[in-house]
């Protein structure tokens, strides 16, 4: 009996030995000591012994049961410490490993041109107001000096839906809207969307514009002029000129297209620039005194002006985009170019 408790003894330290993991460990325990383990039947035969002899060796396998457990105890408790270390080190974070950079969206060209625009013309004391784009046919043609049956409605292909209602054909509608609200003096500008039933490389049925207007006692066509050079210096650079054209709007008396010097070749003439050396990119005028009549003012008191310029166009021309269609397919691979 003592030579076999001796044997397994031998044999349980063994497996001891040869685990290779906690798990291995355990199972082994289980085989020796566990409930239905070798050791537990090894005590079972003491029915065979006699009485005598049956607390020696209960004693026996108890001893040898304590020194396995202890064993035990001691061996899983360095192999977990092992396999934990292990695990650490797989898992280890490696801090020399380039980061994943968040993908950052950039603002659009469109965006950026109003934002250029906004800070130039707050720099002068301007303010930047809004309207609204599905508008009253009174806001964006009536009140303008636009009448029903006015030539002037077809400059502009406007989406109606109903007689009175339709989307905003030009920002000059928040000219009204402001003068109605307030007295003089003026300072504004109005950004937003515009809509005309118009697409090609050049033309969008959805675009942009600013709207400028000033309204005090004694502003006079050498204001407007001044005004819009320094904008077009700060917009394009200290080397753009500026060219006034006379031209007519219903709203504006008298009227002027301004040209800037064409950026691509400085004015000397290229295919952007149509050989001419200039290239448009706003409307403007003196209020007309219908107009200021119209929302209550008195002509003999206070005048002013009035300008609408194309942001896409002006974007095109800053960023040497040559369709228009490019700043509304949302590609970010073309985006991305103007970043910030
Ligand atoms: N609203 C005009 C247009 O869209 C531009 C303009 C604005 C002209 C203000 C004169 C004064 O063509």
């Amino acid at each position: 009996m003592q030579g076999k408790i001796a044997e397994l003894r031998l044999a349980a330290l063994q497996s001891v030995q040869e685990a290779a993991s906690v798990q291995e460990l355990r199972d082994a325990r289980i085989r020796f000591l566990g409930k239905k383990g070798e050791l537990t039947q090894l005590l079972r035969s003491m029915g065979s012994l006699s009485a005598e002899e049956r607390p020696v060796f209960g004693k026996m396998v108890n001893e040898v049961r304590d020194e396995l457990e202890a064993i035990w105890d001691k061996r899983e408790a360095e192999l977990f410490r092992q396999e934990e270390e292990q695990r650490l080190k797989a898992e280890a974070i490696d801090w020399t490993l380039p980061g994943r950079r968040p993908n950052i969206g950039t603002l659009h060209p469109i965006t950026l041109v109003i934002n250029e625009a906004k800070r130039i013309f707050t720099s002068m004391g301007y303010e930047v107001v809004e309207g609204p784009e599905v508008e009253w046919d009174y806001y964006n043609f009536e009140a303008l000096n636009i009448p029903p049956d006015h030539p002037a409605r077809d400059m502009q292909d406007t989406f109606f839906f109903s007689e009175e209602l339709l989307l905003r054909s030009q920002t000059s509608s928040v000219q009204i809207h402001v003068m109605e609200n307030r007295q003089p003096p003026i300072r504004i500008i109005a950004p937003g969307k515009v809509y005309r039933a118009d697409a090609d490389m050049t033309h969008s049925p959805m675009f942009h514009q600013i709207e400028g207007l000033v309204i005090d006692e004694g502003i006079t066509f050498a204001d407007l002029k001044g005004t819009l050079q320094l904008f077009i210096e700060r917009m394009f650079g200290p080397d753009a000129k500026a060219r006034f054209r006379p031209s007519y709007f219903p709203f504006t008396e008298p009227s002027a297209e301004v040209d800037i010097s064409c950026i691509m070749c400085g004015g000397s003439g290229c295919r952007v620039c149509k050989s001419t050396g200039w290239l448009e990119i706003l409307g403007c005028g003196m209020v007309d005194p219908r107009v200021l009549r119209g929302v209550g003012y008195d002509p003999n008191k206070v005048s002013g002006f009035a300008f609408g310029m194309g942001v896409e166009r002006i974007a095109m021309l800053r960023y040497g985009i040559n369709d228009i269609r490019l700043l509304f397919d949302n590609d970010v691979r073309f985006l991305k170019q103007f970043g910030r």
